[in-house]
């Protein structure tokens, strides 16, 4: 349609590919009909989207500063496609103090965000015939981009137990055949909540060696953590190539920068390095001056990070305590990131997950996703934030509990 409205036939020839068919977000798959509406005066209780900035908080006046300076002193030109030396040397500094793992600028490239790296790893790496593993429930980004390029993902099971989320080994070990290529971690994950522990990496780690995989370990989240210590990937495995992914959205709270990067470790050459750079060189560069401020501002202080993490455990215990006192969903405790993925104890008159999260949204004005949407193996799961306030989560649970009072088969206990 023209802007007037008036329609311009188009030839059947100008249909769009397969392979962008089979592209899906369920993250953002509920926005339109949200915004719809909240277009007719209604209030839009918003759980889905992982973005702080979207609630109460702010990106550190210290990082608006340098960026700010950072465009006044003139980085403003198209950088290295492999990133600005000044952010990949800051990295290096941040992965040794934060994560204990020593890196050298060469190893890094700088990324338009993990999503990027993502789309970048699986394009140098994937094609007819190739399988990588992937965690179920997992991101979606990683099943979408492995089928993107030909690719097929193989899911291993994460799986609920005590109250805490781990990898399911056997799971792993099962899917494993003359196709696979390496086994992909996201720690601390998206959408559980998990903190994995240091044995079940170690022991993932095992499990590459013996099949001659590579690990490709997600760690956007390192340092929203809670109760636990988290373990880098490769500060655990010196034995296996490992490809770490990982970003300043969250924990820099600046989402919409579009920056992260990735790392190559234990690689004896440099081909997979070689292939991604290629792909880096053809979109020239990510932005020069958020790469410079953020080169001048990521070793210099962390007291935003602590007042993040503060805020957010004191919000994931409110909603966990809301949780607890309600019979119909449990929910095993994220001990990283700000997400819940509570299990529906009942049933209910919605035919699954996804028309579950429809019906709420349209009955009581909440957007969260369904477990589907993960890839998760059961149709019991839902996904939220806990970002907002207390107050905001208190009123959306409210209404996430009515909804499932009101639909539930009372014979489903
Ligand atoms: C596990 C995981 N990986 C990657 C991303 C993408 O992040 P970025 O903003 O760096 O593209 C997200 C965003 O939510 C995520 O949860």
């Amino acid at each position: 349609m023209t802007k007037k409205g008036r329609a311009i036939k188009i030839s059947k020839r100008f249909e769009v590919s397969q392979r962008v068919k089979i592209l899906r977000y369920e993250i953002r798959e509920l926005v339109p009909l949200a915004k719809s509406i909240e277009k007719k005066g209604e209030k839009i209780f918003w759980l889905n989207i992982g973005d702080p900035l979207k609630y109460d908080f702010k990106t550190p006046e210290h990082i608006l500063e340098a960026l700010y300076y950072a465009s006044r002193e003139n980085y403003n030109y198209y950088s290295d496609s492999q990133g600005l030396l000044e952010l990949r040397e800051a990295i290096v500094k941040k992965e040794k103090r934060v994560n204990n793992i020593d890196l050298s600028p060469d190893d890094i490239i700088i990324t338009a965000g993990v999503s990027e790296g993502i789309n970048f790893l699986m394009a140098s790496l994937l094609e007819k015939n190739r399988e990588l593993l992937i965690p179920s429930p997992t991101y979606p980004l990683y099943k979408n981009f492995i089928r993107f390029y030909g690719g097929e993902p193989k899911y291993y099971r994460l799986i609920e137990n005590n109250n805490r989320w781990s990898i399911d080994l056997s799971s792993i070990e099962e899917k494993i055949n003359d196709r696979t290529l390496g086994i992909v971690i996201i720690n601390p994950n998206n959408p559980t909540g998990a903190l994995f522990s240091k044995e079940d990496i170690l022991k993932v780690g095992e499990i590459a060696k013996e099949h001659d995989l590579i690990i490709i370990s997600d760690e956007i989240y390192d340092r929203i953590i809670y109760d636990k210590s988290f373990y880098s990937t490769a500060s655990l495995i010196k034995d296996v190539p490992i490809v770490g992914l990982n970003g300043f959205s969250k924990t820099y709270l600046v989402t919409g920068w579009r920056l992260g990067y990735v790392y190559f470790s234990n690689f004896e050459n440099d081909k997979l390095k070689d292939a991604f750079l290629k792909l880096a060189r053809n979109r020239l560069c990510v932005s020069t001056p958020f790469q410079k401020a953020l080169a001048d501002t990521i070793n210099k202080s962390d007291k935003h990070i602590f007042e993040m993490v503060y805020k957010l455990k004191r919000r994931r215990d409110f909603a966990l305590k809301m949780i607890e006192e309600n019979e119909d969903i449990e929910c095993a405790l994220p001990e990283g990131a700000f997400y819940l993925f509570p299990r529906i104890k009942v049933k209910g008159d919605w035919k699954n997950d996804t028309e579950f999260c429809r019906k709420l949204l349209i009955e009581e004005k909440v957007v969260i996703v369904s477990g589907s949407g993960f890839y998760m193996y059961d149709q019991n799961h839902f996904r939220t934030v806990f970002l907002p306030t207390e107050d905001y989560i208190q009123e959306a649970f409210t209404r996430i509990f009515k909804f499932i009072k009101r639909h539930k088969k009372e014979s489903s206990k």
